[in-house]
């Protein structure tokens, strides 16, 4: 393999709190190049972690009464727990309160203060504590800090600092020189500008609190948090100690991944850092924009952050992460709502990817006795199809190559929305009725098992929960080969003759009620796709038919509303008291435009009785009321005659 390797990184962020989804973007960005370069064949090392140091965790610790140590250990572990969740494949957490990290700092400080590029005087500035920034004068707005807004605070000092003003030319040389340095171009821009605006020495520690690494000289000082915290990209790799075999083959960096607020310290502080101790400098630093919530960031003081966490247990990570990496615009800020996931949710992934899925497997199993068929021929469509399927693995590549994720994603999508049409426009279910038309039945629905495999390989970095079960449904679980992303080269990977199993749905649709937006999102029954406009005649339907046995797995039961009345503040919703004949159980039903609460008690309907409990509007509801609906018109169903609550229907 020899140089063939990647190192990508995240930042470390800061445990003062959870995390939310816009730490979520950036740490799912660096996964999926991770994911990526591993199946191109790079030896990957894929660092992330926390940095834990800094006046601000001291005080947020002090406040809830505990010692930093004990209060980040807490939040660390959420950090972690989160990244399981999410799928994520880091080699390597690191924190900053690790004995292995704080030698590396403190060497690296030793280092460039006996070369004499720190030195120590007297400081005095603007602190921004949220920030940890030191601030000049001219530097504030209105008085307070630039970045943020907050309030300063005067602090005189006596610190230590870096020449930093000494490498602004080598640095300016260097940037103009390798114009990859900083992505996107609009940022590298701004740095330009920024340093040309004249650099300043740097004020390296900090005498005012002291949950930091001491400076190794002079030990009443810790050591600012930023030269602190960027030291993580090389300490992880054991840099100058007697074990340094993953920094000599790792460094430098081909990209540290960070959000647009934090460009400025990746491409000014730390390069000027790397320079003064004579290290190589990171190949890329690629600044996202901004995950915006309502027009704003979204960050823990203002409250409206997004818990992760939770859309991870809604949704499921793949449709996260895909939600995350579609939606964001390169280059510029995306907005999050919950309404837009939902709304890709169901179109891209349901719709076009869960359903090409479901009819090529249920089109196997009615046509071809559930294996998947050998083709037989080639016809002008199904080129197109192959011939934009073996232009996409470099299209994809490029993207990812320039961190253009939603490009990379719409081109896999190209593939998704051409075999869709592909089903439309070969009729499988009209060629079953020809006997004659035998072989081209087979060749098509090979090709559509094709064209999923390689879309599924595609995917694969982006929603690493995918593919499995999409193997599995085609029956090609041990085609190892057949998943890997070399097998893009040809058109064929899929083994004729295996056996498809139909599955659930892969991404279930989820029904979503702008109006009551927070709280109710309910994942509905996959509504089974069909093939749309044109009616599959004579019952060679594309649609999948369930067994005895799945329909078994439905337990309905009739039960006899004791109690009814409006779930506050909606319009749709009641909170119904139902008898299941001894057993009594409380369900949320959308019906209240249709019914009075009171004309409902003692009616005898038809419960799902199995249905997962689903919280709606604070109310766990715990099965669903059955009901015939047409356009506005909405009716129970009840029995027909006279039966005990708790009877089965069958
Ligand atoms: O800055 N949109 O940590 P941090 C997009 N500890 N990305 C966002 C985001 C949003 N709304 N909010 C956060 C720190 N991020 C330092 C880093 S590195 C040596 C030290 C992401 O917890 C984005 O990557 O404040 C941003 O740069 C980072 O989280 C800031 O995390
Ligand atoms: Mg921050």
């Amino acid at each position: 393999m020899g140089d063939k390797v990647f190192y990508v990184t995240t930042p470390i962020y800061y445990p003062s709190d959870k995390l939310h989804i816009g730490h979520a973007l950036t740490t799912t960005m660096a996964d999926t190049l991770a994911r990526y370069k591993r199946m191109r064949g790079y030896d990957v090392f894929f660092l992330t972690g926390s940095d834990e140091h800094g006046q601000k965790i001291q005080r947020k610790a002090r406040e809830v009464g505990l010692e930093p140590l004990e209060y980040v250990d807490r939040i660390v572990a959420t950090f972690r727990e989160l990244w399981r969740r999410l799928d994520i494949s880091y080699n390597d957490f690191i924190r900053t309160t690790e004995e292995r990290h704080k030698k590396v700092v403190q060497d690296l400080f030793r280092r460039i203060y006996e070369k004499g590029d720190i030195y120590k005087a007297e400081y005095e500035g603007w602190y921004c504590t949220p920030c940890e920034t030191f601030w000049t004068e001219r530097q504030l707005q209105d008085g307070k800090c630039p970045d943020c807004g907050r309030p300063v605070e005067l602090l005189r000092e006596e610190s230590y600092f870096f020449r930093m003003s000494k490498y602004a030319d080598r640095l300016l040389k260097y940037i103009e020189e390798h114009p990859e340095f900083i992505q996107p171009p609009s940022r590298r821009n701004e740095m330009i500008n920024f340093i040309k605006g004249g650099l300043e020495d740097l004020c390296v520690s900090r005498t005012t609190f002291d949950w930091g690494i001491p400076v190794p000289i002079d030990p009443k000082h810790v050591i600012y948090v930023w030269f602190d915290a960027l030291t993580n990209y090389i300490s992880a790799l054991g840099f100058g100690t007697e074990n340094d075999e993953l920094f000599h083959k790792y460094w430098p960096a081909a990209v540290h991944l960070v959000g647009k607020d934090i460009v400025r310290f990746h491409t000014v502080i730390w390069p000027t850092i790397l320079m003064a101790a004579g290290i190589e400098l990171p190949r890329q630093v690629f600044g996202h924009g901004w995950l915006l919530v309502d027009g704003g960031k979204m960050s823990k003081s203002k409250g409206n952050v997004v818990d992760p966490m939770v859309l991870i247990d809604r949704y499921g990570s793949d449709a996260i992460r895909y939600f995350l990496l579609r939606e964001m615009p390169y280059g510029a800020d995306g907005y999050y709502s919950e309404e837009a996931l939902v709304n890709r949710l169901n179109s891209d992934l349901a719709n076009d990817y869960g359903n090409l899925l479901s009819r090529t497997v249920s089109m196997i199993e009615k046509f071809c006795g559930g294996l998947i068929p050998a083709p037989a021929g080639e016809e002008p469509l199904d080129r197109e199809l192959k011939e934009l399927a073996a232009r996409l693995p470099d299209e994809v590549d490029e993207a990812l190559e320039r961190f253009e994720f939603a490009r990379a994603l719409t081109a896999i999508w190209q593939l998704i929305n051409r075999a869709n049409k592909y089903i439309e426009e070969t009729a499988p279910w009209a060629l079953a009725r020809d006997p004659e038309k035998r072989p081209r039945l087979q060749t098509v629905l090979y090709n559509l098992a094709e064209a999923l495999r390689q879309a599924t390989v595609m995917c694969s970095p982006f929603m690493p929960g995918l593919p499995a079960r999409v193997w599995e449904q085609l029956g090609m679980q041990d085609a190892f080969h057949a998943q890997t992303w070399d097998s893009l080269k040809e058109w064929g990977g899929v083994p004729a003759g295996s056996r498809v199993k139909r599955g659930a749905p892969l991404f279930p649709r989820v029904e979503w009620k702008a109006e009551e937006e927070g709280e109710i999102a309910v994942r509905k029954e996959e509504r089974i796709p069909g093939p749309g406009q044109e009616a599959p005649p004579d019952g060679a339907t594309a649609e999948p038919e369930i067994s005895l046995e799945e329909f078994s797995r439905l337990r309905l039961r009739v039960a006899q509303v004791v109690k009814a009345e409006r779930v506050p503040q909606t319009d749709k919703l009641l909170k119904l008291e139902v008898d299941l004949g001894g057993e009594t159980r409380t369900v949320v039903a959308g019906i209240a435009r249709y019914y009075q609460p009171q004309d409902l008690i003692g009616k005898k309907v038809v419960l799902v009785a199995n249905l997962k409990p689903a919280k709606l509007r604070g109310i766990w509801s715990q099965g669903m009321v059955l009901a015939a609906v047409e356009g506005e018109n909405l009716s129970l169903i009840t029995p027909e005659r006279d039966i005990p609550p708790g009877a089965q229907v069958r």
